[in-house]
């Protein structure tokens, strides 16, 4: 049986001997800047040269979150943790993580250390909350779930504004917060963009709730975007109008009036998350991965400028513009639009009648890229903007109908480092298996140094399967993306059993990583006899999902 190649770990402590013999914490990841090359630099921050310290670990079986000596973590909420004095509940299986500073208003991020500190020991963290486990919030699988059930099902989806604070060595929830609430599969969000009120959506202007709320991301204007994804079950589960999700929705967790919102422009399908950023000549511009086996990868450009003056009233420009899908084969993007599927569609009766409306090609994003010939790849998860230089990290999972086993991180470079590009070009940027250390890669967030930390998602119901096995349980990896190791994997967490570590955000200052540790136990089939007990509270065994705070850096 294979093993993890441990190769790496030779060359790190070659590279860093001398660093080594210099640091008491033990190996280095040694950053170098990020070369911009051709890519457009004007406006984006430079990478911190320095070191980014810990010692690599071993994959582990062990029902714990692992993590390199030197680092601790303290559970700041679990499923069913009363967030605030209404009583509300934290929800199920959180995701995507995004740390707040307490007086950040405008989204903007400076570049001083002084007040990077400052933002970073109070502040609200929004959490998506993906699915529901029946066996651990009904007690029981469930054939056809009552009307009381389905309120729980939709009530646990969706996401939680909870107020933090670092308090020594741990973080804490204050649950006496003002901010504190839940947008759930209940909240009623108003719908914006071409399918707003169209036929393609049944006539909807406003929708009931948001749910299967997978990653997401933060807007320029300093709101956020979080996803729905695998929507289809809970829709048919809760008897509503599946063309009502699967959608990109913008709330704003300081502001309880700011309209919670889905953007239909950005196009509906399984949506993992959101990442923002702007062309050369000032538009937006969201790139967006469709996690499914054979599925595109899309941008979104804004018609109307961005304009820092105007705040939130920016959250207008996601009404309208262009949605596009990746042709890998020729390196260009493709217009998704009604005229463009229209003509492809020529002689074809069915899909003549599909396509009418540009509300229906945003309704049905990912029959229209197929159609204009975009490329089926292999489950686009995460997709993260380079602050460096620009380029597009896209974690494509994972596809067993290409034989890509292990997945792998593919990087865009759009032509003249301009994100309103027409044309780009990529490469793989990292690949999963065992001579990487990792299978799975999913979400992925940037620091400072330039490094690129992924987490990975291997099926709980294949972790004992031979070809995944040298890997363990689920882990997080920090990939530097320029210098000596560019590329090469290094293991900075282990997951608790059968658990998938998502969602990962720092605080400003870097001292502190939010992470959600998603689904523990999940292969459970008996309550008295979990397959995880983590996060081994006190008094019970029940597995639950819960977000932490790791420090140490
Ligand atoms: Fe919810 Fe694509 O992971
Ligand atoms: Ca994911
Ligand atoms: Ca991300
Ligand atoms: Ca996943």
């Amino acid at each position: 049986m294979g093993k993890v190649n441990r190769r790496k770990f030779l060359t790190y402590l070659g590279t860093g001997a001398t660093a080594l013999a210099a640091s008491s914490t033990g190996l280095n990841v040694l950053t170098k800047p990020v070369q911009a090359g051709d890519f457009h630099k004007e406006g984006q921050r430079k990478p911190k040269i320095g070191r980014l310290k810990f010692s690599p670990i071993e994959p582990s079986s062990k029902d714990d979150l692992v993590l390199p000596r030197g680092y601790q973590y303290n559970v700041v909420a679990a499923y069913g943790d009363k967030i605030n004095q209404q009583g509300d509940t934290f929800g199920f299986n959180n995701d995507f993580t995004l740390y707040f500073p307490i007086n950040e208003r405008d989204g903007e991020r400076e570049d001083d250390d002084d007040d990077d500190r400052r933002k970073s020991e109070r502040g609200l963290l929004w959490v998506n909350h993906e699915y529901v486990s029946d066996l651990f919030v009904f007690g029981q699988e469930v054939d056809k779930y009552s009307k009381e059930q389905i309120q729980t099902l939709l009530y646990n989806q969706g996401g939680s504004i909870i107020e933090v604070y670092r308090d020594g060595r741990t973080w804490k929830m204050d649950t006496k917060s003002k901010y504190a609430r839940r947008i759930t599969g209940l909240t009623q969000i108003n719908l914006t963009g071409p399918a707003a009120g169209s036929k393609a959506v049944n006539g909807a202007t406003k929708v009931q709730g948001t749910f299967a709320n997978c990653s997401g991301g933060k807007t320029l204007w300093g709101t956020l975007l979080t996803c729905e994804e695998n929507y289809e079950d809970t829709a048919e589960d809760a008897g509503l109008d599946e063309t009502h999700y699967g959608w990109v929705v913008e709330v704003d967790p300081f502001d309880p009036n700011f309209k919670v919102r889905k953007h239909t422009a950005l196009g509906r399908f399984n949506h993992e998350n959101a990442s923002m950023g702007t062309t050369k000549d000032g538009r937006v511009v969201v790139y967006m991965g469709d996690d499914k086996k054979d599925a595109c990868v899309y941008k979104f450009v804004s018609k109307g400028k961005y304009n820092k003056q105007a705040g939130k009233k920016n959250a207008d420009l996601l009404n309208e513009g262009t949605l596009y899908a990746a042709d890998l084969s020729s390196g260009e993007w493709i217009a998704l639009t009604v005229e463009a599927v229209r003509e492809a569609a020529k002689g074809n009766q069915e899909m003549l009648e599909k396509f009418q409306t540009q509300a229906d090609v945003v309704v049905h994003a990912h029959d229209a890229a197929i159609l204009l010939g975009a490329t089926p790849t292999d489950r686009p998860e995460d997709v993260e903007i380079s602050p460096f230089d620009g380029t597009i990290f896209v974690a494509h999972t994972n596809n067993d109908k290409h034989g890509n086993i292990h997945g792998h991180i593919t990087r865009f470079f759009e032509k003249d480092g301009d994100h309103g590009a027409s044309e780009f070009q990529f490469s793989i940027f990292a690949a999963g298996g065992i001579q990487s250390g990792f299978s799975a890669p999913d979400n992925l967030t940037f620091d400072q140094y330039g490094t690129l930390w992924t987490v990975t998602d291997i099926s709980s119901s294949k972790l004992n399967d031979k070809v995944w096995k040298p890997f363990k349980n689920n882990g997080m990896f920090a990939i530097p993306t320029s210098g000596p190791q560019e590329g090469e994997a290094f293991q900075f967490a282990s997951a608790p059993i059968q658990a998938e570590l998502t969602g990962p955000s720092f605080t400003p200052d870097e001292k502190t990583l939010f992470l959600s540790v998603q689904h523990p136990g999940e292969e459970t089939e008996d309550l008295s006899n979990p397959t995880s007990t983590w996060p081994h509270r006190a008094g019970e065994r029940m597995p639950r999902p819960a977000v932490v705070a790791i420090i140490g850096f």
